[in-house]
């Protein structure tokens, strides 16, 4: 029997599991969709029951393919989506559904923290998506749910506490919270009394941790005969980080999915901390990271795709994208469509187009929009500190790391070396890593990086092209501030 560890990733839109051995190989994978509850505008909800089912199934049927044939299951362990709320009363049981970290309803919330702490709080800005304005906004709209509450957990420690009987969350996870100092890599409580949140406040671990097993209820509904270690796990940024081989000072992360992320490692203290910059501890006990997030960046590219390309592939589009030339024709497109995150921290922005003219062809719009996405996590990334950018390797992953166009032209913007992995698994390797760590298959992440990550090609900056990207790139850094209060007054409009 060859020796496998399970990687299980809690998306928003799937849940992911991978099997992987122990030489770092993808043994098999499985996907289960995700549906999601937005019972009014701004709102995103899930069940997490549902989140629990989806994963049963997935690691079911991982189990019963013809690649796990004569595979022991030896540990497993987490990713998931960030931010999410979920209430469980005194039973342990969700008083309601999960509010998700693309859900807004919080800006009350997020305007009372600030009055009480200013505009950052726990080296963090105050944002819609965390976790803090969600807890505030239960305390203030559903008072019973709100006195029923016991206990706060995230959406991935949900489903391991449901897989194990353990309820504890981990710090990566923890740090999205604005409850958790992640210098001190504790809860500050005081943050807390002064809203009056009561003692709701699980115990916290290490991402590599050992919580327990699989209850035996849980074995008995996978089938399974043996014991299976569980490992706290990590936020998805930071598995999706550790499963880059993002784990030191040398290299940062882009990586484009639904959302987008830049996200650049280091040890301790992030000084000059601004633009609504987050700053959250890694899957690795030592490290941190500053991290800049893009709300809609692949999702910006599935909207241009059911508005105006229909039948094209994504491949397509930005080969269509392609044939435009830098700058689209003078087309700049902000990817405002759901808020922005970093660097503008505003759930109420909307996208614009600007520069549209008689001679703009779909090529122009596709490569417009492209250019947006990446001019977006550019504005984020020239916010982190100098010293943690300089000289860095960029290891890009997810949507936008499928096109040598678009790699070429996130070494052109960001003017430094982008190289992709030969085989990508996204946060779902992170957690494999971290099970695997938590057995100890290797003494350290630096020695599983080595074994497992494969990199593959590297694109260079061609500087000339990152002087041109600079002039379109200035113009779009001012698109904002011009647009605020326009959109502003399209949203007052009844
Ligand atoms: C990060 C964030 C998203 C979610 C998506 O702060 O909100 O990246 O984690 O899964």
């Amino acid at each position: 029997m060859e020796d496998v560890v399970l990687g299980i990733d809690l998306g928003t839109s799937a849940v992911k599991t991978i099997a992987v051995n122990q030489c770092g190989e993808v043994i098999g994978q499985t996907s289960e969709p995700l549906t999601l509850i937005q019972p009014k505008p701004g709102y995103n909800e899930q069940d997490p029951e549902s989140w629990v089912n989806a994963v049963k199934e997935s690691i079911k049927t991982l189990i019963k393919s013809e690649e796990m044939k004569n595979k022991h299951i030896s540990g497993a362990s987490f990713s998931g989506q960030m931010h999410g709320l979920v209430a469980l009363d005194k039973q342990g049981e969700p008083i309601r559904n999960a509010i998700l970290w693309n859900d807004t309803r919080t800006t009350e919330q997020c305007q009372l923290i600030k009055n009480h702490f200013g505009d950052t709080l726990l080296e963090n800005p105050i944002l819609e998506g965390f976790t803090l304005p969600k807890l505030l906004w239960l305390q203030q709209n559903e008072p019973k749910h709100w006195q029923e509450l016991s206990v706060f957990l995230l959406p991935k420690d949900y489903v391991r506490y449901k897989m194990t009987g353990d309820i504890s969350m981990e710090y990566s996870d923890a740090a999205g919270t604005l409850l958790l100092n992640p210098d001190t890599k504790q809860w500050d409580k005081s943050v807390g009394a002064e809203l009056s949140l009561g003692n709701i406040y699980p115990k916290l671990m290490d991402s590599h941790e050992y919580v327990g097993n699989f209850t035996e209820d849980v074995k008995a509904s996978l089938e399974l005969e043996n014991d299976v270690c569980v490992f706290a796990g990590g936020a998805d940024n930071a598995c999706g980080a550790l499963g880059a081989g993002v784990i030191n000072e040398t290299q940062t992360l882009c990586s484009i999915g639904t959302s987008g992320v830049v996200l650049t490692c280091m040890q301790g203290k992030e000084n000059d901390l601004g633009n609504n910059i987050h700053y959250f501890n890694h899957a690795l006990s030592n490290m941190t990271y500053t991290m800049g997030v893009t709300l809609s960046a692949g999702d910006s590219l599935n909207w241009l795709k059911q508005t105006f390309f229909d039948d094209a592939s994504f491949d397509d589009i930005v080969q269509q994208a392609s044939n435009s030339e830098i700058g689209a024709n003078g087309l700049l497109f902000t990817p405002y469509l759901q808020g922005e995150r970093t660097p503008h921290g505003d759930a109420f922005i909307r996208g614009s187009f600007i520069g549209l003219n008689r001679s703009t062809t779909k090529a122009d719009i596709a490569r417009a929009t492209i250019e947006g996405i990446t001019y977006s996590l550019y504005e984020s990334y020239q916010y982190m500190s100098q010293s943690h950018t300089e000289n860095k390797r960029m290891i890009s992953i997810g949507g936008g790391a499928k096109n040598s166009f678009w790699l070429q032209l996130q070494a052109d913007v960001f003017n430094t070396e982008v190289t992709t992995l030969k085989y990508e698994e996204g946060p779902s390797m992170g957690a494999a890593m971290l099970a695997a760590y938590g057995l100890g298959w290797f003494e350290s992440m630096e020695a599983f990086v080595d074994a497992f990550i494969k990199y593959d090609k590297t694109y260079y900056p061609n500087l000339e092209n990152h002087k041109t990207f600079g002039q379109y790139f200035n113009v779009y850094q001012q698109v904002y501030s011009q647009t605020q209060t326009l959109t502003q007054q399209l949203l007052n409009i009844k």
